[in-house]
């Protein structure tokens, strides 16, 4: 096949030619993945011998590491004591059991928990359970949810959507509604400040940006804003500048927009607490938390 250019976002990338795959996966790169075939406290043996340290205890997302007695004893166990029951006809006693400590420990902030797959299907729900909140309150038009450049959300349509990362997107653009989905600036004081400027004063100019951003779309077709509370993966622990959340959750308060916080890197205890909002939030609740790992 000749190489062809995909042109969108403003980004050009030629397709690789067809790659000559010798194995069955289909991985994520045109190059075969290193083999693991044993791990064991920080190490990773591969099928070659060679052995890396993972500093982090597994990937991004589940942070389980390798080895650790407890975790497997306690899998051992659930799968010795009840095993997969259909989610759609039976609930188990040890999804009760972890959602109910989650509700313990939220401290008022949540009443409900739904359980998912993964960190993109976790996104993917919060996006629905916003939609189906407004439909149920007998709201049919408020569809739209506002994201911010240079965020992830995961790989799946809708995650992929409302996400902005444009290297991941681009093969998958023509996927992605623009009625739906639209951006506003990223919380990055370090690269978005302008000269001199306070970090109050830039929190003010992107919730200003927030409240245009809505009045644009109109407020009556909007469902919710979705950030990360400290962004993890797209550009690395990046910190709001003060007074943001105070000041974009009045923004939305104001327009009756939902606040969703993506979590899913960055809560569960991550930071020291469960969720990373309660450190640095300056009080504000979101209406929904995408969370998990850890
Ligand atoms: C902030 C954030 N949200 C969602 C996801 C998607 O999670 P998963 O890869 O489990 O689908 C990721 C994955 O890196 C993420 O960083």
């Amino acid at each position: 096949m000749a190489p062809m250019a995909v042109e969108t976002l403003g980004l050009a990338r030629p397709l690789k030619p067809e790659s000559s795959r010798t194995k069955p996966i289909m991985y994520r790169t045109t190059s075969p993945s290193p083999v693991a075939v044993k791990t064991d406290n920080i190490y990773v043996t591969f099928e070659d011998g060679s052995v890396v340290i993972d500093a982090v205890g597994g990937a991004g997302v589940s942070i389980l590491g390798f080895g650790n007695q407890t975790v497997i004893q306690a899998v051992k166990d659930e799968m010795d004591r009840c095993g997969y029951v259909y989610a759609g006809l039976y609930s188990n006693a040890a999804s009760e059991k972890l959602a109910a400590y989650l509700i313990d420990h939220s401290e008022g902030d949540f009443a409900g928990v739904n359980f998912v797959g993964g960190g993109s299907e976790c996104i993917e729900s919060c996006l629905k359970l916003a939609k189906q909140y407004w439909w149920e309150r007998g709201n049919t038009i408020k569809r739209r949810f506002i994201g911010r450049k240079m965020s992830y959300h995961g790989n799946t349509i809708a995650a992929l959507s409302l996400g902005w990362h444009p290297v991941r997107r681009v093969p998958f653009a023509s996927f992605v509604n623009e009625d739906m989905f639209s951006w506003v600036s990223p919380a990055f004081y370090g690269h978005g400040a302008r000269p001199g400027e306070s970090e109050e004063d830039y929190a003010t100019r992107l919730a200003d940006e927030l409240d245009a951003e809505i009045t644009r779309l109109g407020p009556e077709t909007v469902a919710a804003f979705v950030i990360e509370p400290m962004v993890a993966t797209s550009i690395g622990a990046a910190l709001p500048p003060k007074t943001y959340f105070t000041k974009i959750k009045a923004v939305c308060d104001e327009h009756d927009v939902l606040l969703i916080f993506d979590e899913i890197m960055c809560g569960m205890w991550r930071t020291g607490r469960m969720f990373t909002y309660w450190r640095i939030g300056e009080g504000v609740k979101p209406d929904l938390v995408a969370t998990g790992g850890g």
